[in-house]
């Protein structure tokens, strides 16, 4: 049966564009599923502690030799790896922060990364990021590649077994609300961006 896992990483829970993309995938999925089963994580309302010193040498230690705080950490890591290993598609909501991917992303992955079970064994599924950014970063612009989010990550999933995860960037999200930004006049490139992001969902969603 079809499974979709939906993460959310934004700080925001009004005004978040990256959250309301992955809303929007999760609804199209749903209606190209029916029956399909969706797991919803908020990264933000529930966050994962960063991997510690004991959750890292759990994945290393046999089983009957751990210490109690180890086997803790097992049970923890292995229910946020348990969820992902379930779906088929994933969708994450990512905002840019600081030119990179958020903290909170940062810790749910580092606590999903495991020998056993996700490296090199994730190329079954499909893997959306849905992005925002509040300024924009393509070519011919001040700060073209600075957005380091889609190459890092491509890097980062590649050992996992992810080899043609799917972007969708919704830029200029800052257009109206940036003081620095606002004398720009971009309202009508920032509206063009989420629309053309929503049009992509459709067509990915199916
Ligand atoms: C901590 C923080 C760091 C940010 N860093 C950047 C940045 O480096 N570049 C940028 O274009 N926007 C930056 N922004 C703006 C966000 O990328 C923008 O608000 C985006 O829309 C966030 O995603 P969201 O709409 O899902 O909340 C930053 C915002 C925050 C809160």
């Amino acid at each position: 049966m079809s499974h979709l896992l939906h993460l959310d990483s934004s700080l925001r829970t009004q005004g978040s564009r990256s959250r309301t993309l992955s809303a929007y995938f999760a609804q199209q999925w749903r209606a190209a599923h029916p029956g399909g089963t969706v797991t919803y994580r908020d990264l933000v309302a529930d966050e994962i502690p960063h991997l510690d010193e004991t959750a890292y040498t759990s994945l290393f230690v046999p089983p009957a030799d751990r210490t109690p705080e180890q086997v803790a950490a097992r049970v923890y890591g292995e229910a946020l790896i348990d969820e992902l290993v379930a779906a088929d598609t994933v969708v994450i909501g990512l905002p840019l922060y600081n030119f990179g991917p958020p903290s909170r992303f940062m810790a749910w992955l580092d606590r999903v990364i495991s020998p056993d079970r996700t490296m090199g064994r994730l190329g079954d599924k499909r893997f959306v990021f849905v992005m925002a950014s509040g300024g924009g970063y393509g070519p011919g612009t001040p700060r073209h590649g600075w957005d380091h989010r889609e190459p890092w990550l491509r890097h980062a999933f590649e050992p996992l077994g992810v080899t043609d995860p799917a972007f969708i960037t919704v830029e200029l999200t800052l257009a109206r609300e940036s003081p620095a930004m606002i004398p720009l006049d971009l309202g009508a490139d920032a509206d063009r961006s989420l629309a053309d992001g929503m049009r992509a969902i459709d067509t990915l969603a199916a």
